[in-house]
């Protein structure tokens, strides 16, 4: 959750912005469209369907049997046919579909016709290697072109996807290719990072041996150093589609066949796998991408997050695609190889709309507004932030540097399990409030609300919740139907709890304020606090730790834990630098804690349960609530003097 200060910030920000005129006159939402959806929102999303390429129509729209959804669900169509074939069979295959920017500095521009050439190439090749629908294939790959052909090649044959962001480290992907029984594993022989080599087949290997149900692994060629190739499992994506036709007949899918899975931290250990299918989630990814990003045909589009979390699945993939919209993706970081490589990128490109996260957006704050400056960007017309809280300060900085005050700003808010973007503005309707979200979406329905469940009258904060299904809702868990309804409709009955904080001002704009679960969100990445807790208790040496979010000016939350060494030792420097490779090395390195406290004993009541709300009190250097249940009062004096001088060292 944010501070006190910071909530109390937030409800005094009145600043506002009205679409500029010209916007709102251009704009493909305009403001009657939340009445129309609200007269029917099935009928609304029943309209957006339809703009879709089904090859059965479907006749039913909603079957809800709580907590379970199905939408549209006796129609049948194809994801990669609404993302391609459609466009070109429309005259449309010219059309740049993506400019690529390598971080080394290549380049290459695909059409629709080629993206859908290289996709069918791909799939008949997974076809040949005996990958067929209903299988879910892994896919751990840089952001390179060949990471959406191998998402569409998996929708076109009817198998599953399961991304595995690059970032995570071999023990993440068995856990993730195991629970799913992946048949096979993409990757990339290595990728770039800040000029380094990532050395993603090797982490791979690593996985695989753990992960029996991998029969392939296929390899895309993108540094070109020797790698180790395994004789009857590895085998290259250039062999895999040589010889193979650029026709490849889809298979229809059901409007609820599984889409994809994405794996992402709850408040266990174990990582959820969120399942998306396929008829609604694209209805609900078209729609928003539409409307909120206001996408026209002339139009150049950046998303700047990693194809490995849902923000790049949604909108740098499926969405943009199906709406035949001119993206960029570029491999690599921002400061590659300065600080003004985004800026670079939207001057080269002429880019429209940017998508970004609010971590990134303190970044380039804290850089300073020279970088922006040495570049036209005069191009943009709209902006859109996403992953975390944006606040206040980083919203204007964001609107003044970059959007040089003319653009809309619109903070998204949803998550990986919505599919698609719910709370934000509508650029040409709504009027904007620095660090606000707005309101729902047309066709969404949400609320805020108190511990008994009920509607906190506006002005007030509570529990985000989401009151009616919408089309891109996850489906459940992969294989633990229980999970879902517990994690999710268990709290509140015929609500879903998205397990953020919010509040509503007396304007009805939602105002979020992080999660209120066991979830850290660090620079927009979910982190669970048990997970990396149980990647600690691994190290031989320890015996017991503690883990919470510490606010953090750039990245929103970093990740700070409470450790007790076993034999009651106190650790040194080293140890805490060894412990942050350990975890980094479990869990991937974004995981690792940018704050280690060595401890005696973890402060517990007398019950002997770890007092989680006065660590974190103690990571955030607040005055100690209510101490009167602790069992040793003078662990917590030593504690505070401990992160004190933890917090100065971390912080230089
Ligand atoms: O806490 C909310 C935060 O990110 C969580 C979802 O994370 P994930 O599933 O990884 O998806 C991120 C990209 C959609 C939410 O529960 N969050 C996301 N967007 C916002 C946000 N918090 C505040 N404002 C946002 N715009």
């Amino acid at each position: 959750m944010k501070s006190a200060e910071s909530i109390e910030a937030l409800s005094k920000e009145s600043r506002r912005f009205p679409p500029p005129p010209e916007f709102a006159a251009q704009a493909n939402a305009q403001p009657g469209i939340y009445k129309e959806a609200e007269r029917d929102y099935l009928a609304f999303w029943e309209s957006w369907a339809r703009k879709l390429d089904w090859s059965k129509p479907f006749t039913k729209i909603l079957e809800w049997n709580e907590p379970f959804a199905r939408w549209f669900g006796d129609g049948e169509l194809n994801a990669s046919v609404n993302c391609l074939d459609r466009h070109v069979r429309a005259g449309k295959g010219e059309r740049i579909a993506y400019y690529y920017e390598g971080e080394p500095g290549d380049r290459r521009t695909i059409s629709y016709k080629q993206l859908l050439d290289d996709v069918c190439r791909f799939a008949n090749g997974l076809r040949k290697l005996g990958v067929k629908k209903g299988d879910r294939v892994a896919i751990y790959m840089p952001m390179i072109l060949e990471l959406p052909v191998a998402m569409l090649a998996c929708a076109r044959i009817g198998a599953a996807h399961s991304v595995i962001f690059g970032g995570f480290s071999p023990d993440s992907i068995v856990d993730r290719v195991n629970d799913a029984e992946c048949v096979a594993l993409i990757t990339a022989d290595q990728g770039w990072r800040r000029g380094n080599k990532v050395p993603l087949k090797r982490n791979c290997d690593a996985a695989m041996a753990n992960t029996p149900s991998i029969k392939h692994c296929i390899v895309a060629r993108r540094v070109g150093d020797p790698i180790e190739m395994k004789a009857g499992r590895d085998v290259w994506w250039d062999d895999v589609v040589k010889d193979q036709p650029g026709e490849c007949a889809p298979e229809a899918m059901n409007a609820e066949d599984l889409l994809y899975l994405l794996y992402t931290s709850g408040t266990t250990a174990k990582p959820k796998g969120i399942k998306h299918t396929t008829g609604g989630y694209l209805t609900h990814v078209t729609m928003t991408h539409k409307l909120v990003f206001d996408l026209k045909e002339s139009d150049v589009y950046w998303c700047a997050a990693d194809i490995g979390w849902v923000t790049g699945h949604s909108y740098i993939v499926y969405g943009p695609l199906a709406n035949l919209a001119t993206s960029v993706i570029y491999e690599g970081t921002p400061d590659f190889p300065d600080k003004d490589r985004l800026w670079e990128i939207v001057e080269r490109y002429k880019v429209n709309i940017l998508y970004t996260a609010p971590t990134a957006i303190r970044t380039f704050m804290k850089w300073g507004d020279e970088y922006p400056r040495k570049h036209d960007l005069s191009t943009l017309r709209l902006l859109g932030s996403v992953g975390e809280p944006i606040n206040p300060e980083a919203w204007m900085w964001y609107r003044e540097h970059i959007g040089g005050n003319r653009c809309p700003v619109v903070d998204t808010w949803w998550q990986t399990e919505t599919g698609g973007i719910m709370i934000s503005p509508l650029p040409g309707v709504t009027a904007t409030a620095p660090g606000s979200a707005t309101y729902p979406l047309p066709g969404i329905a949400a609320d805020i609300v108190n511990d008994q469940g009920e509607s906190v009258p506006l002005g007030g904060g509570g529990y985000a919740v989401l009151t009616r299904p919408w089309p891109g809702m996850l489906r459940g868990i992969w294989g633990d139907d229980e999970r879902y309804k517990q994690t999710y409709w268990s709290k509140f009955p015929h609500k879903y709890l998205a397990g953020d904080g919010a509040r509503r001002d007396l304007d009805g704009n939602f105002w979020f304020m992080g999660r209120i679960d066991d979830v850290m969100n660090v620079s927009g990445h979910r982190i669970s606090t048990t997970e990396v807790e149980s990647a600690f208790v691994e190290h031989p040496k320890v015996a017991e730790t503690a883990v919470c979010g510490k606010l953090d000016d750039v990245t929103g939350q970093a990740i700070y834990a409470f450790v007790s060494l076993r034999g009651g030792e106190l650790g040194s420097t080293e140890l805490a630098d060894e412990l942050r490779e350990y975890v980094g090395n479990k869990l991937g390195k974004f995981t690792r804690p940018k704050y280690i406290t060595f401890t005696q004993e973890l402060p517990k009541t007398r019950s002997g349960k770890i007092m989680r709300r006065l660590l974190r009190d103690v990571a955030e250097g607040r005055t100690l609530g209510d101490t009167t249940t602790l069992a040793d009062a003078t662990i917590v004096k030593d504690l505070q003097d401990r992160a004190k001088s933890e917090a100065s060292s971390a912080d230089e």
